[in-house]
């Protein structure tokens, strides 16, 4: 296989799935997700696991990646990875890979923001897919971020509002562990909210000032709603599962439709992408299409597989980089914390 344009083999290991995917230009050839399902005993992720997992996945998961995309490894022009942010451990192993395979097969290396790869996943190349047009709005949901951000060019990022405690994905993962149910609890109470009435149970939404959230108070009340039920009637849960699910995921997709609306008439921009874990949500999938007819916004959504962490979003992310000639140097390190 031949191509002008660059292959790129891309790696995402920032917390508990080891990924790699390969990419000629903006067409992605192969992605390859390796999630650890060990985690799920422990209700959430266990740093010191998840560095061990990908260390045991990494090399697997590479070969696949080159494998499925008929790439061998000395076609490639480039190795992007996530620096951050992240859980450093884990971080550290796909740092230490790209950096190794890059030197080896004297290729320039990329490094590329967790967090950035997200909102630019809406550029991976698929047939009948409109982009997205600069500026527009993006929303990153996931276990560790909410972020309201305008996009003005591909590095090119404000944050115009973001969580001051919990993220999206933790008001889900918490309700879950409340309710008895494994990690990730995301998944699962979208699939028991199928069943269930959205006002069956209503929670307070928290006053937070401009574009920001908040997700902790949320939590706490769900504590103590379930408690009390519980007391009177010891199968509260059971007999109400889909009703508590399809009522806290209401109330959690409205709190983020609020800021979005907000972010909408301050901005006068109506192109908003929607990135990580929690845009998976299907009735949030289904409210952003209800908006984008009733109030004429151009919504784009990810496909399931760009959702989630996942390395071609970070192949794309170092697809532009590269275009610029956007190098990492070898001393470069993982960073935790990683602003923009
Ligand atoms: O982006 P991601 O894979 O990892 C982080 O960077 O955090 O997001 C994971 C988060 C978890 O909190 C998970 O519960 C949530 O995304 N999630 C969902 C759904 N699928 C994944 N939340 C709600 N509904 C879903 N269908
Ligand atoms: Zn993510």
């Amino acid at each position: 296989m031949t191509s002008k344009k660059p292959y790129i083999l891309a790696i995402e290991s920032s917390c508990d799935d080891t990924s790699a995917a390969v990419l000629c230009g903006e067409k992605v050839l192969s992605n390859i997700i390796a999630s650890q399902k060990i985690h799920q005993e422990y209700g959430g992720v266990v740093p010191e696991l998840a560095s061990r997992a990908h260390q045991q996945n990494i090399i697997p998961v590479v070969h696949q990646a080159l494998a499925r995309a008929h790439v061998a490894k000395e076609q490639l022009s480039a190795i992007g990875f996530t620096r951050g942010p992240g859980l450093q451990g884990s971080l550290l192993v796909g740092v230490s890979f790209a950096k190794s395979l890059a030197l080896s097969l004297d290729i320039p290396l990329v490094e590329v923001n967790h967090l950035q790869g997200h909102i630019l996943s809406h550029f991976i190349d698929k047939e009948g897919n409109k982009k997205p047009s600069f500026p527009f709005l993006a929303m990153t949901i996931s276990g560790g971020h909410t972020q309201i951000l305008k996009v003005n060019d591909y590095f090119s990022m404000e944050i115009l509002g973001e969580t001051q405690d919990d993220a999206t994905g933790e008001a889900f993962d918490k309700t879950a562990k409340i309710l008895g149910l494994p990690y990730p609890g995301g998944p699962l109470i979208d699939k028991y909210a199928k069943e269930g009435n959205p006002h069956a149970f209503s929670f307070p939404f928290p006053k937070v000032e401009g574009l920001n959230f908040s997700f902790s108070g949320l939590k706490t009340s769900v504590l103590y709603f379930i408690q009390k039920n519980v007391k009177e009637n010891p199968n509260f849960i059971q007999e109400n599962l889909s009703d508590i699910c399809a009522s806290v995921q209401y109330t959690i997709i409205e709190i983020l439709m609020r800021k979005l609306k907000k972010a909408v008439s301050q901005t006068g921009i109506q192109q908003i992408a929607i990135g990580g874990g929690v845009s998976a949500n299907s009735a949030l999938r289904a409210t952003l299409q209800h908006y984008a007819k009733k109030d004429l916004w151009e919504v784009f959504i990810p496909e399931f597989q760009y959702c989630t962490d996942n390395a071609a979003m970070i192949g794309i992310a170092a697809y532009y980089k590269y275009l610029r000639k956007d190098f990492a140097d070898m001393h470069v390190t993982a960073q935790a914390r990683y602003n923009f």
